[in-house]
């Protein structure tokens, strides 16, 4: 190993530099975002916007061709994904323009990804500890400790700096058992002369847990503030209130008009001594200091308060730290980012206070929560929710298995993607057929491709090959499906399932999960693979021009895989859906919500009627329903209508 020249006081940790003494960068990939969902855009609006943008694909790619303003058609944005992946895609088109980040990374504790959701209309609250994948990102970080931790923060810091304006604010919400350690990296980052404060969050009195113990209890948390150049950032300077007592003992003079005032002595050009009054209504309060402890954590917070807050969500922050965040590096109009968003609190308020977002995790339950909350919002503008879909995956196909230039490289790639798959399900590969790539007991397996939906005719051509081979069994794992084949699912009777036992073949489909790009989880062997959960509805045309979706069922075909405490509190089919929309008008593409319910902590009624909606004219229209789990699991259905 070349020897390291270190001219200077830095923190280095094992992994830093690599063998020939330079510094070790994370590669920045930069992949196209596919919007998957849109929220509280009009289609009108829309259609003129995809007019104006001329993209008309399967999926909206996401092309970045919107302005700055919401006049200009800018829309917030909800990323899945993980946020390194995701802030390097983000680079083309947001380098220079992102104004404030704040990040609260998880630190560690378990906590970070744990939530409580209540299940059904009684609200029976279960504990949810954290998914595969997510402790994975708890273990990666974690694994090493102190180690792991900074070697994953840091690059991303690097990243997040390219992202900030001239004039922007990067604020990093940290425990004490990391402060010290990010604190100097961030100055090597940052410039020192661009890290401006250290803010102690004293977050509330000790109480119960925390008051035990032999040390001194601990109460506060750290938020490391730093700027792209010291001097160009936006700085809005905040006051506090003053205290009664303060009150009380300098204002205590009345005028004539019976406004309180303090004399204030003042010294003017000659050098003689006079009072002014100083009026408590004109007062702005005490300047704001490091030390911020008006601030309680939301689960100190006042009963009223804090279920108006609360999502859940064990690492949730309180709203009011955000405002003061948000006020202090950002003006109206500006774009807030929080790439490790959690439950959303940083994009929530940024949504009030009139600031633009850009929001990303990597939890299937943060983005869920997150998307409720801010729907919430009163006047919620249009935000969309985006992933790196099957860029993402080809990456992880590409990276993990191969050399994309090299044909013969390319199908040994492929090769080996399939061997992997199988393994993972338990499954070995099979041999000189066409459309099945493996067997596991008495059934045969076909594997959809990283980059295409499987489909119906793919499914028909697998089961037709096991009908030649008299083969009574086919499992069919896929990461995205062709509109419509959840419906066809074992035990329902839909056409496809039916089509493969008119042939003599149970079919089995399953969903190939995120984790399975995860390296630790799957060498763990931490992946499960689920059937496809299968929706059932009734459209009613009420009125004329009208239409009206009721639920009728939703089934999670094997309930053996969903733990004993969530099943037991599950009285009836619906108890399983936390959250339905409608698309009135699907054009194969993006989802657009038209109608929406969903539970809240506070509202736990699910209805399962939509509200009626009335379309412009007669004709044919697809309309497509959306339900999300109590897993944070989608499945969608379509429905073709002929509206009159
Ligand atoms: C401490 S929580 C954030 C809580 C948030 N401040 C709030 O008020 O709800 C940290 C979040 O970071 C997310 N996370 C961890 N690693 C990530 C990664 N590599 N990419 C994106 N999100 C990540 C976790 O899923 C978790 O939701």
């Amino acid at each position: 190993m070349a020897k390291i020249e270190i001219t200077k006081t830095e923190l280095v940790w094992p992994g830093k530099y690599n063998e020939d003494g330079t510094l070790k960068e994370v590669p920045r990939v930069s992949l196209p975002f596919q919007v998957i969902e849109t929220i509280n855009e009009s289609r009108a609006t829309r259609e003129a916007r995809k007019e104006r943008e001329k993209q008309l694909t399967l999926f909206d790619i996401y092309e970045g061709k919107e302005g700055d303003t919401f006049e200009e058609g800018w829309k917030n944005k909800l990323i899945w994904g993980d946020n390194l992946l995701v802030m390097g895609s983000l680079l083309e088109k947001f380098a220079g323009k992102i104004d404030l980040i704040y990040i609260d990374p998880p630190f560690a504790t378990g906590a970070d990804f744990s939530f409580t959701a209540p299940i059904g209309e009684g609200g029976d609250e279960v504990f949810k500890e954290q998914s595969v994948i997510e402790e994975k990102a708890y273990r990666d970080t974690w694994g090493r400790g102190v180690d792991s931790y900074v070697a994953m923060l840091v690059p991303r810091l690097r990243i997040m700096r390219d992202l900030l304006s001239q004039s922007g604010s990067l604020f990093i919400h940290l425990g004490v058992q990391v402060n010290h350690f990010i604190r100097v990296a961030l100055e090597e980052v940052f410039g020192a002369e661009n890290v401006v404060d250290e803010i102690i969050w004293s977050y509330g009195t000790p109480s119960g847990g925390r008051a035990a113990g032999n040390k001194i209890i601990k109460a506060h948390e750290y938020l490391l503030y730093a700027v792209k150049s010291y001097g160009a950032h936006i700085y809005n300077k905040q006051f506090l209130r003053y205290s009664e007592k303060y009150i009380n003992e300098r204002f205590n003079k009345v005028d004539e008009e019976g406004r309180r005032y303090q004399p204030r002595k003042r010294v003017d050009e000659k050098g003689e001594v006079y009072y002014q009054r100083q009026y408590l209504d004109d007062a702005k309060g005490v300047p704001l200091s490091t030390v911020w402890s008006d601030i309680l954590q939301t689960y100190s917070m006042h009963l009223v308060k804090r279920a108006a807050e609360e999502t859940g969500y064990q690492t949730q922050k309180p709203e009011a730290l955000l405002e003061r965040i948000i006020s202090i590096a950002s003006n109206p109009g500006n774009l807030v980012a929080d790439f490790f968003c959690g439950s959303g609190t940083t994009l929530a308020v940024a949504e009030k206070l009139g600031r633009r977002w850009i929001g990303c995790d990597l939890g299937r339950w943060a983005i869920h929560v997150t998307r409720k909350r801010l729907l919430g919002i009163e006047n919620c503008k249009p935000f969309e929710i985006l992933n790196l879909g099957k860029y993402e995956r080809q990456y992880w196909q590409g990276v993990t298995f191969g050399d994309k230039n090299d044909k013969a490289a390319t199908e040994r790639a492929l090769y080996e993607y399939l061997a992997f798959i199988l393994k993972l399900y338990g499954a070995q590969p099979v041999e000189g057929m066409v459309h099945l790539h493996g067997k596991k007991g008495k059934a045969m397996v076909h594997i959809g491709a990283v980059d295409a939906p499987v489909t119906i005719a793919e499914i028909d051509a697998a089961v037709d090959e096991c009908a030649k081979l008299k083969q009574g069994e086919l499992h069919v794992l896929g990461w995205e499906w062709e509109m419509g084949i959840a419906a066809s699912n074992e035990g329902k009777g839909g056409l496809m399932h039916e089509a493969a036992k008119k042939k003599g073949v149970k079919l089995l489909l399953l969903q190939i999960p995120r984790e399975v790009m995860e390296e630790q989880a799957a060498a763990k062997g931490d992946v499960r693979f689920f059937e496809l959960a299968y929706l059932e509805a009734e459209i009613k045309q009420p009125k004329k021009l009208t239409a009206q979706v009721t639920l009728k069922d939703f089934v999670i075909p094997n309930t053996d895989l969903i733990p004993e405490d969530v099943r037991s509190k599950v009285k009836k089919w619906s108890d399983y859906i936390d959250y339905w929309a409608v698309d009135w008008d699907f054009q194969n593409d993006t989802f657009m919500q038209g109608w929406v319910a969903y539970r809240t902590r506070k509202e736990r009624k699910l209805p399962l009627s939509s509200d009626p909606h009335t379309y412009e004219k007669p004709g044919k229209y697809r309309i497509l329903v959306k339900v999300i789990d109590i897993f944070g699991n989608d499945t969608s259905q379509a429905f073709d209508v002929e509206v009159k």
